[in-house]
């Protein structure tokens, strides 16, 4: 039996950070109710000239630092982004050619805030299948530039930074299983209504922000990821206590303590860090990973249950032996 196994973790986040009082300056909010209701403190945003190739390149390079890997060990390189630096190439591609990898495949996931699970989703299938050896997965964003700076609805909720982890076939398990779900039917509930095939001058002219109905989503988000633990533990055999671990998508702590709950897991149990990072979509889950490998919470051979829900809707969960 072949398994797909992180080989290590790496992750990133820009140097700027902004508090809840910075934005205190900027809308009409203040600490108490962001706190009160997210959970956050305070997020990182990327300078004005860094992109999220640029992001992606620091994770990625701590990651295979921390596998042991070079260039030309890694066979598979997906980045799940929102954010990516241009319409093409991919910023797989992009970041590919900056680590010097060369001509394995490369291409971005677009799931959101699900992008990695995703993403470590489809790396297990071609890790499985021998169509690959050695992957690298990056869940990389610059949400900040989507984020209209002036809507306290949405711009207290996310942030900027990259995650990263080098997979590698391996004879222990390993990925157990991955569950990905999408329901394109929500979609106005939580969308960039702007794009290219719709528009570039409309782009330019009005912006392209998030939108979001945050309390229908928030409903939505519970429900979706309690039914995914289900599905998950359901699918092998498996008992609530046999979890070492909680890694979920960090949008609100009310969120995360919800999926806490359903899984009867400790809080000192949960991987937090959406009080220190924000919503950072696609690379919440990852960063959270290796914020948990590198203080040595996280030990080899512990069972992990990582999970998100975001934009589509998109859902899903990955079970891991580390
Ligand atoms: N500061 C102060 N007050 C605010 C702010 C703010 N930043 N934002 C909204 N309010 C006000 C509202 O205007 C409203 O006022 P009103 O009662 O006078 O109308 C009041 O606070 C309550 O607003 P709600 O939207 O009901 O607040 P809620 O408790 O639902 O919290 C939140 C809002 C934090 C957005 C929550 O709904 C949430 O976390 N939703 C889910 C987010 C999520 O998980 N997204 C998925 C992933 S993101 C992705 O995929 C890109």
């Amino acid at each position: 039996m072949k398994y797909t196994r992180i080989a290590g973790t790496g992750g990133f986040l820009p140097e700027k950070v902004l508090t809840n009082h910075d934005l205190e300056e900027m809308v009409d909010t203040s600490d108490e109710w962001i706190v009160d209701r997210t959970g956050i403190r305070k997020r990182h945003i990327a300078a004005d000239d860094e992109t999220t190739c640029d992001l992606a390149e620091q994770a990625a390079r701590r990651a295979m630092s921390a596998a042991g890997k070079e260039a030309h060990d890694i066979d598979l390189v997906i980045v799940a982004t929102t954010t990516p630096d241009q319409i093409f190439p991919s910023t797989a591609c992009l970041l590919q050619q900056r680590l010097g990898i060369r001509g394995c495949a490369a291409f971005d996931v677009q799931a959101v805030c699900t992008g990695f699970v995703y993403a470590l989703g489809i790396a297990d299938n071609f890790i499985r299948t021998g169509s690959a050896r050695c992957a690298l997965i990056v869940g990389a964003e610059t949400l900040s530039r989507i984020v209209d700076w002036t809507d306290r609805d949405t711009c207290v909720l996310f942030g900027d930074g990259a995650g990263a982890v080098i997979v590698e076939a391996s004879s222990e398990p390993g990925i157990i299983s991955s569950h990905l779900h999408a329901d394109g039917k929500y979609a106005e509930l939580l969308q960039v209504p702007a794009g290219v095939s719709s528009g570039l001058s409309q782009l330019a002219d009005a912006g392209a922000f998030i939108e979001m109905r945050g309390n229908e989503v928030f409903k939505m988000a519970v429900t979706t990821l309690g039914r995914i633990v289900d599905e998950t533990l359901g699918h092998n055999g498996m008992n609530k206590s046999d979890i070492d671990w909680l890694i979920p998508h960090q949008a609100n702590i009310r969120i995360i303590k919800a999926t806490a709950r359903k899984l009867r897991m400790p809080m000192d149990h949960v991987v937090v860090t959406v009080d220190e990072h924000g919503n950072t979509s696609a690379a919440s889950v990852p960063l959270a990973l290796d914020e948990a490998v590198r203080s040595g919470r996280i030990k080899r051979g512990e069972t992990l249950l990582l999970e998100a829900f975001g934009g589509g809707f998109t859902w899903g969960s990955v079970l891991l032996k580390y």
